[in-house]
């Protein structure tokens, strides 16, 4: 069902409630997400983002229920991944030769997807589009996430962003609005989207949201592509995006670790013991690799000012869900954080020093070259451990 949001603008998306991966198994969705998608009406009306594949022949079915589709002037396509831009194919072969408003990459993304030569018109930072009593102004927002990506800016209703995948999050609701959920999970999935997709591109960030400041746009609503409308205080996920795409750390060190007979783990609690003994107002995190949420545990990463990461060693190597996280943390390339290695080891060793390299690879600042125990750790190994620990968190001072 659609949704009213102002005068002018209707939700016409999918809630997704049954979604836990998306991109693939790439990222954990533990509360679903949306497709949002939006009718901006005036004297002319145009359909912003559109919907994941799955869900096209129900989205356009039911986008008649709310419209005459004939009367669609304008399809605003903001990015082009397949969850915005799957139901193009069913909507055109509805209403074909409707123009489709794109970025110039956004044309090449739909043409490389779904190889039809639609009726694209490319747009640029600052073009306009009128409706008649209001106008879209797009901006650009380039590598946010993807080359194609822009924001449409509606002058109507107080003013309303349009900013796609920037500022949304995981989150089924029908509730709609941030002021009607619960402010601690939709901040959480908030962050943790920034987190695991749009870390890499944090200097676009900041020049992106510096660039929108700078245009003092009146700003009623922002209306990202998932998750909730930002209604109450739409500043404030702006004001987050800024401070989380200047190298953003708490007070924060995660520990992570991965056991084969419990040594490695042991090892990981007396760390964080030695930590806690002399940085008590530390908030100190330990999770298991193999049975925590990869993605949980890299939004642990963004918060945290230092990582320690832990696994014993197997075939001279560390744990294959260590390489799996080690391999995700150096593409979201985190900055100004701290690390070190540590594990167990029965003969030859070898996951500390690996670990070490691949952190130093990923852009992490080495502490030390890591602490490895033989076997099962005696009072005196933990004990080595606590004082591991100490100096530890000693370094970060
Ligand atoms: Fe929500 Fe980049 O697609």
């Amino acid at each position: 069902m659609a949704k009213q949001i102002t005068k002018n603008v209707s939700w016409v998306g999918k809630v997704d409630w049954e979604l836990t991966r998306f991109h693939g198994d790439e990222l954990s969705t533990h509360r679903g997400s949306s497709y949002n998608s939006y009718l901006v009406r005036d004297e002319k009306v145009a359909l912003i983002d559109t919907v994941w594949q799955p869900y096209d022949r129900e989205f356009v079915s039911r986008l008649k229920q709310e419209i005459d589709l004939t009367k669609i002037d304008y399809i605003v396509m903001n990015h082009n991944e397949v969850d915005h831009s799957g139901a193009l194919p069913e909507l055109l072969r509805e209403i074909p030769g409707t123009p489709i408003y794109c970025t110039k990459k956004g044309e090449a993304i739909i043409r490389g997807h779904y190889h039809q030569d639609w009726n694209f018109v490319n747009v640029k930072t600052g073009d306009t589009l009128s409706l008649g009593e209001h106008t879209l102004t797009f901006i650009e927002a380039t590598m946010l996430h993807w080359p194609d990506t822009m924001f449409t800016y509606f002058d109507g209703d107080g003013g309303i962003l349009f900013s796609n995948d920037g500022f949304g999050q995981h989150f089924a609701t029908e509730s709609l609005y941030n002021d009607a959920v619960c402010k601690a999970e939709v901040m959480y999935e908030a962050e943790k989207y920034y987190a695991n997709i749009l870390n890499p591109f944090s200097p676009m960030v900041t020049k992106k949201v510096q660039q929108i400041l700078a245009m003092n746009l009146p700003l009623q609503l922002i209306c990202p592509s998932h998750g909730v409308i930002w209604k109450d205080n739409p500043s404030q996920i702006i004001e987050k995006y800024q401070a989380w795409a200047n190298a953003y750390q708490e007070n924060q060190v995660t520990i992570v670790y991965d056991t084969m007979w419990q040594s490695t783990r042991k090892m990981a609690e007396a760390i964080a013991d030695g930590i806690r003994e002399v940085a008590p107002e530390t908030t100190v995190i330990i999770k298991n690799i193999a049975h925590d949420d990869k993605n949980d545990i890299l939004t642990e990463f963004f918060r945290s000012k230092a990582v320690l990461v832990g696994s014993p060693t197997i075939n001279n190597g560390h744990s294959f869900a260590m390489a799996g996280l080690l391999e995700m943390a150096a593409g979201l390339k985190f900055k100004k954080k701290k690390a070190a290695a540590f594990g167990s080891y029965g003969w030859s060793g070898g996951s500390v020093k690996q670990i070490s390299a691949k952190l130093a690879e990923a852009g992490f600042e080495l502490v030390n070259d890591g602490i490895a125990k033989l076997w099962v750790p005696d009072t005196t190994a933990l004990d080595d451990c606590r004082e591991y620990g100490r100096q530890f968190a000693q370094s970060l001072a």
